[in-house]
């Protein structure tokens, strides 16, 4: 395809410059929004240039020369991993997921704020993140009037190109330019106390146009790359993802016998990683028929089961896809364009719209304590893993809030259920349902001391079961409150003990 079919605005056109003659524009020291959802449509050239810039610049003497970067999530390391080398990011947010940004957090660094996805565009129109001075945004085309089609992630670009003073665009010939058509943006939000309900009651929903709006005269700069997404490969299902997937699939096939939920379920959500996608592999081989997803990522098990037939709709914000389910995707996006809307991350998370779907959450989670709360976030207290995502925009206001993981870790030597999570990213109010190999507690309904019994009877493994049932005896009959009851000198106690010896 030709570039003026790309490009077929004349002004941005003329426009097309070089990634570093781009990345010259971005003056240090602002806040630059970057398109980008796991490791899906991110800009590829104009990040590596802008980093290799202020890496000169550090090399001279400037060594405070750096940007604040939002995005819509984790990105890939043409970007996150570039700019963090780079020494050039002063301030991260909303996630990441980037093993040098992730080093530089912990390290103090840099700085990072850990934001609930749905939440980021708002707060931006709400002025609380500061001003946006530039957008760099990944498209696959430009209309003639200066429309965008975008890329294989939506994120918060809608909200990039309309705050930003200036707009960068790259144009990837790698995209497939068949994606035009499988976006939905919806333009008719607006800040309290004008706003109005989000007129969607179907996943399947269509509430806006598949272009993004787009001012041509705050567009300084037209980059054109060649080069696909990051496109990791997932593991596969192990063993004890598999159990996982079982017992999730054995629950929820109770649930419709007990009445409580449709044959068909209600719209998945599915989070970020190996084991979420291993549940997703379960439900393709589960009974289950003509389902939905309403989720933030289509990962592979998703693409898979919407092939399969299994899964009939699926709307959320952003692809992740191995190499090999790309490739299915790109042979086959006709057939996908019927079954899938990317949405901005505003409208595929929010609240609003979880709660009036009914959204089945399913979210992975590093740690969950024995009253439930959990903590999605944090190594040992301290260390940031990646960030809470879009977990809490669905785990809360979900039909049924699932999170899960293997009852232990690093070859045993960490129990995943603890006395008390080393930190709190989703309270026990928002967690119905804990699910390891091990097995499924059911905590609906039930006071905090039930939940106890149920998630370390069920859920714990069994090396690490009779400590935590010694902690419960004696927080339960020796404490001072009986409702959630903690040894304080204690419930810490495991993680310290990690830290010194190497086993909890
Ligand atoms: N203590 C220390 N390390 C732990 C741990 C614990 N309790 N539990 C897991 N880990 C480590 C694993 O050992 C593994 O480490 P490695 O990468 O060095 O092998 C890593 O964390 C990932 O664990 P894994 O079991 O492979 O899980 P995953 O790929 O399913 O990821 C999360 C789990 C929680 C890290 C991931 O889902 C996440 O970042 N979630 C937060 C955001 C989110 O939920 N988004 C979804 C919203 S749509």
């Amino acid at each position: 395809m030709p570039l003026a079919a790309r490009i077929q605005n004349a002004t941005l056109h003329a426009m097309v410059m070089t990634a570093e003659q781009a990345a010259a524009l971005i003056p240090v020291g602002t806040n630059v929004g970057m398109s980008g959802f796991t490791g899906a449509g991110y800009p590829k050239a104009v990040p590596q240039a802008l980093a290799a810039r202020l890496a000169a610049l550090h090399a001279v003497g400037q060594t405070d020369a750096r940007i604040g970067l939002w995005t819509g999530a984790s990105t890939a390391p043409e970007l996150d991993g570039a700019l963090a080398q780079a020494q050039g990011i002063e301030m991260r947010l909303p996630y990441q997921s980037d093993p040098t940004c992730r080093k530089l957090i912990n390290a103090g660094q840099m700085l990072y704020t850990d934001m609930h996805l749905s939440h980021v565009a708002q707060a931006a129109w709400f002025g609380f993140l500061g001003k946006l001075d530039v957008a760099v945004v990944e498209v696959v085309g430009i209309l003639p009037d200066g429309r965008l089609i975008p890329s294989t992630s939506v994120g918060n670009n809608k909200t990039w190109l309309d705050q930003a003073d200036k707009i960068i665009l790259e144009v990837n010939l790698h995209q497939n330019p068949a994606l035009e058509g499988m976006h939905d943006i919806y333009e008719g939000t607006h800040l309290p106390p004008h706003r109005l309900p989000i007129p969607l009651v179907r996943a399947s929903d269509r509430i806006g146009e598949p272009y993004l709006q787009c001012d041509p005269a705050k567009v300084i700069a037209v980059v054109v790359t060649d080069q696909p997404d990051r496109n990791s490969a997932f593991e596969a299902p192990s063993e004890v993802s598999s159990k996982i997937a079982a017992h999730i699939v054995d629950f929820l096939m109770h649930e419709v016998k007990a009445g409580r939920l449709p044959k068909s379920l209600l719209p998945l959500q599915s989070g970020v990683g190996n084991t979420a996608n291993a549940v997703l592999a379960g439900l393709n081989q589960g009974p289950f028929e003509n389902l939905s997803a309403y989720t933030e990522v289509l990962q592979d098990g998703m693409l898979e089961m919407l092939r399969s037939g299994k899964l009939a709709f699926a709307s959320a914000t952003a692809l992740s896809l191995s190499p090999e389910a790309a490739a299915e995707f790109n042979g086959n996006i006709d057939f996908y364009r019927q079954r899938i809307l990317l949405r901005p991350q505003e409208i595929s998370n929010h609240p609003e719209l979880v709660r009036r779907l009914g959204v089945i959450a399913m979210n992975a989670m590093i740690e969950a304590d024995i009253y439930g709360n959990i903590n999605s976030t944090h190594i040992m207290g301290s260390s940031i893993m990646n960030g809470i995502g879009g977990s809490g925009d669905f785990a809360r206001n979900a039909y049924l809030s699932f999170f899960m993981s293997p009852s232990v870790a690093k070859g045993g030597t960490i129990s995943c259920i603890v006395p008390m999570v080393s930190h709190h990213d989703h309270t026990e109010h928002d967690v119905q349902v804990i699910v390891t190999e091990q097995g499924l507690a059911d905590l609906r309904g039930l006071a905090p001391t039930q939940r106890a019994r149920q998630i370390v009877a069920r859920c714990a493994h069994p090396s690490f079961r009779p400590q935590l049932l010694d902690y419960m005896e004696r927080a339960w009959y020796g404490g001072a409150g009986k409702h959630t009851p903690h040894l304080l000198d204690e419930s810490l106690s495991w993680h310290s003990r990690y830290l010194k010896t190497g086993k909890m």
